[in-house]
């Protein structure tokens, strides 16, 4: 299915909802920005008897301002309705999550409870102002124990992202928890403790690369796919070894002259032996 959701962050947000559940931490789910439904459908799964997952994206409909209908038209516009967002959702879960079509400024008005969610995942407009305000709504939207994940927080393409993101941290009390090459993850709760649950697993045996990262004094891991390791030795052949100046001169040569190449090197390897 089209979109931005890779395996680390697949395996991230796996990994802290279905923790969150083990704990018996319960909540509802927030997506920003949902487009075909890639991330959407991973979240419906670790949807709870008695959560409520709420998407809101504009879809197919009006850009608020001129600028986020530019990054519209240059991102989405070719391939994303509505109503293709509802199918492939629905060939996951059989029912579909509440749906708002609009803006994410609309969520301002309080209509997601504060505190009643355990996971929020910002992923709508990159531009700045818009960002801003999706992490506000984020942070009353969110319990004391919930996490949000901020997509595209240090792209080239996306500085307005990174400003909103890191202004979020120094300004109004964001601790950053996990970082991976796509998203940003942070809490205003208990970041220490988010930090045992992420530990809690072999990322490293799993094929993943953490390290540990300090940030104004809060400790932060960073996260991303082990790249394959380097290939080894080519295993020896049975065919003799060509030295590099031989295959230099079968290469390049025209063919009298490696047959003359050949007859020189033959009469080397003579001299040697005797
Ligand atoms: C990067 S895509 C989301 C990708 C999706 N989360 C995934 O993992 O596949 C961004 C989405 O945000 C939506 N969007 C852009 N600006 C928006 C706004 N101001 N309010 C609501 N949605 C917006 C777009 O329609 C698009 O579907």
């Amino acid at each position: 299915m089209p979109g931005w959701f890779f395996p680390v962050d697949q395996a991230a947000f796996a990994w802290f909802l279905s923790r969150q559940t083990d704990a018996g931490t319960t909540g509802d789910l927030l997506e920003l920005g949902a487009y075909l439904g890639r991330s959407a459908i991973l979240l419906g799964d670790h949807l709870q008897p008695g959560e409520s997952f709420t998407v809101c994206d504009l879809f197919d409909s009006e850009a608020p301002d001129s600028e986020n209908s530019a990054e519209m038209a240059m991102s989405y516009r070719d391939s994303l309705t509505r109503r293709a967002f509802e199918a492939n959702y629905l060939a996951f879960h059989p029912q579909l999550p509440t749906v708002i079509q609009a803006p994410t400024s609309v969520l301002a008005d309080g209509r997601i409870r504060t505190g009643s969610c355990r996971f929020v995942h910002v992923d709508a407009s990159h531009l700045y102002e818009h960002v801003a305000g999706d992490i506000q709504v984020a942070r009353d939207a969110l319990a004391k124990e919930g996490l949000v994940a901020l997509d595209d927080y240090r792209s080239p393409h996306t500085p307005g992202v990174s400003a909103a993101v890191w202004e979020a941290v120094f300004d109004h009390g964001l601790k950053p928890v996990l970082l991976t090459p796509e998203k940003f993850y942070g809490t205003w709760g208990d970041a220490d403790a988010l930090t045992r649950v992420l530990l809690e697993r072999d990322w490293r045996g799993e094929g993943f690369r953490m390290d540990e990262e300090l940030i104004a004094g809060q400790v932060c891991h960073r996260l991303a796919k082990d790249p394959a390791p380097a290939p080894g030795p080519a295993p020896r052949s049975a065919a003799p070894q060509r030295s590099a100046a031989r295959r230099l001169a079968l290469d390049v040569l025209p063919p009298f002259a490696t047959r003359a190449t050949r007859r020189a090197l033959r009469a080397a390897r003579a001299r040697r032996s005797h």
